[in-house]
């Protein structure tokens, strides 16, 4: 594999070997992990914010021993009014091995592959409301962690989907692990138009009983105004609250991509209480992204 740009690429038996790997690096001596990509160039391109995702490839990154370069977008050409093919074509041409990019524009990652062949390998970091397929793969390995087989879990997704690259690569990746049971349930206008998923309209339908409860920020960046719903009675109506967490099993885990609003698409108390595993998604992401990394580029 040359390039990650987006969950689907990849097999139920693809997904356990990156498992495998994630285990391996993360077991390996410090020493020897550091010369694993030890004369490899990774750039980082965000034209989106990000905390998690950006410093998350980074430390794997170093962990492994590359060279890793954040392109300061901000203060780059694209401000000159160079095009993003261009850009990307100049990075290139600096011997970068890979390219971890993150933009506000559905594709992007696809089509800077589509540009640069097969001479950069492209890691898609998110793009638009398409994909985010290293969220996946750390919520993936997460959720397995806890919950072994994925053939028998019942997955409640939860909040703005249709915005979501996260649920929309989640859901994706939920599929190929073999889970049928995915359930969504959100605002009206935030649902997708269409999912492979179970669309519900109650928050009991797609609490009850499940394994796993993924909750979503509102992501107003993708909306109009008019579609922002109103962020105080949203934890009433739509967010997950120690009552409605009873629904589910007892063992049930709690994930959440990050940046999380408190009291918003989730209670406090649940952001903070013994069934979340929103601190251990982001300690994992840094693991999967070293066999991403890894994977694509030793
Ligand atoms: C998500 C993203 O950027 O898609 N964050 C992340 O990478 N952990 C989710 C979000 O922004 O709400």
């Amino acid at each position: 594999m040359k390039h990650f740009t987006d969950i689907k690429q990849l097999s139920r038996k693809d997904i356990l070997e990156l498992f495998r790997l994630t285990d391996y690096l993360r077991d390996m001596k410090p020493k020897k992990r550091a010369k694993q990509l030890r004369h490899k160039t990774i750039m980082q391109l965000f034209f989106e914010n990000s905390t998690r995702t950006r410093v998350s490839f980074e430390l794997a990154a170093k962990k492994l021993g590359a060279t890793l370069i954040n392109v300061d977008i901000a203060r780059s050409s694209t401000h000159k009014g160079e095009s993003l093919r261009d850009t990307l074509t100049t990075l290139a041409a600096m011997s970068a091995d890979a390219f971890v990019i993150r933009h506000q524009d559905s594709g992007t990652a696809e089509q800077a592959r589509q540009w640069l062949g097969d001479t950069v390998s492209i890691i898609n970091a998110g793009d638009g409301n398409h994909q985010h397929p290293s969220q996946a793969l750390l919520d993936l390995y997460t959720i397995h962690r806890h919950k072994g087989d994925f053939s028998t879990l019942k997955v409640a997704i939860c909040g703005d989907i249709k915005h979501s690259r996260v649920a929309s690569s989640l859901i994706d990746g939920l599929n190929i692990m073999g889970c049928q049971n995915i359930h969504l349930f959100g605002p009206r206008h935030l649902m997708p138009e269409s999912t492979p998923a179970i669309m519900v309209n109650r928050f009991s339908s797609a609490a009850r009983a499940a394994d796993v409860l993924v909750m979503l920020r509102i992501q107003k960046e993708r909306m109009n105004d008019t579609d922002i719903p109103n962020a105080e009675q949203y934890l009433t109506h739509y967010g997950l609250t120690p009552q409605r967490l009873q629904l589910a099993k007892p063992d049930a885990i709690v994930m959440h991509p990050g940046p999380m609003n408190r009291n918003v698409e989730i209670a406090s108390e649940v952001a903070d209480g013994p069934q979340s595993v929103i601190q251990e998604q982001v300690h994992n992401g840094v693991l999967t992204r070293q066999a991403i990394l890894h994977h694509l580029l030793a």
